[in-house]
């Protein structure tokens, strides 16, 4: 496995990219409403991206070997989607949660971010999944430091998430990216502490932790992309980008909307 440490200028590229993307996740609050379509919430974001940002949306069209070209700009993933989910007529309604997923390109790199959105007043046990996931994704990220561990992160996540009653998606997890939108290392979502790649300065990955209300195990629907929880529980997932600093870590998907690091309350 070869992980790419980010030279200065890379990593100035990574932060406008970063921006960018939390940023579009801030446009796009206001339209997250019941009535709402999220083929609309699509066309909104992809017209932000392309005429207001000049970004390109890296999911359009891509194709990872296995899959099938992505049609849309974003992911849009409700309920009990649990990530990857593609934009069409669903309408959403009071009580829905959803998230939305966004990764632009600008000047060749990449900035990957989602947040949840609640859709009018939700269920507790939906705003409780969506809390957890948030604070899990923070533990993992509070883990960050040179020489720590990709396991120090799984551990961190998927400890917390269990000891709440939750599960952790396994199939997917967190990635390096730069001018690639997927790359060395994998960032798993659970683990074990001090196992696993070794931390370096200048390393930039995602962590988005994927946490299901019941059990872990998914599957792909019929379109290729969307995945849902098998049991139908609820899932929610967060996502930030993240460079290794000497000190710690540095957040480079934040923005004025981006909502702060929680107080660790579980
Ligand atoms: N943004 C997702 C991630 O966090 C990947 C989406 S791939 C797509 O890695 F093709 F579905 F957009
Ligand atoms: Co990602
Ligand atoms: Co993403």
């Amino acid at each position: 496995m070869t992980v790419h440490l980010k030279s200065t200028q890379e990593i100035e590229k990574m932060r406008i990219a970063g921006k960018l993307a939390s940023e579009v996740l801030d446009f796009i609050m206001p339209f997250v409403r019941p009535g709402v379509t999220t083929g609309e919430l699509d066309a909104q974001c992809h017209d932000y991206m392309l005429n207001v940002q000049n970004t390109i949306p890296a999911p359009l069209n891509y194709a990872p070997p296995g899959y099938s070209p992505y049609p849309k700009s974003i992911c849009t993933s409700v309920n009990h989607q649990v990530c990857h989910g593609v934009p069409g007529e669903k309408k959403l309604k009071v009580g829905d949660i959803v998230n939305i997923d966004v990764t632009v390109i600008k000047d060749s790199y990449h900035g990957d971010t989602s947040r949840m959105y609640y859709v009018g007043e939700i269920p507790i046990q939906a705003r409780r999944l969506c809390e957890i996931t948030y604070e899990s994704m923070w533990r993992g990220i509070e883990e960050i430091k040179p020489e720590k561990y990709l396991g120090d992160i799984g551990y961190a996540i998927q400890s917390f998430a269990e000891s709440l009653g939750c599960s952790v998606v396994k199939e997917f997890c967190g990635h390096g990216i730069g001018t690639k939108f997927h790359e060395d290392p994998q960032v798993l979502h659970y683990g074990h502490t001090g196992t696993g790649l070794q931390l370096r300065t200048g390393m930039i990955f995602t962590v988005e932790p994927m946490i299901n209300s019941g059990k872990a195990s998914i599957r792909q629907m019929a379109d290729g992309w969307t995945i849902v929880t098998k049991d139908h529980s609820l899932s929610a997932q967060w996502e930030h980008t993240v460079l290794v600093t000497e000190t710690g870590y540095e957040v480079l998907t934040l923005s004025a909307g981006a909502p702060p690091k929680p107080v660790f309350r579980f």
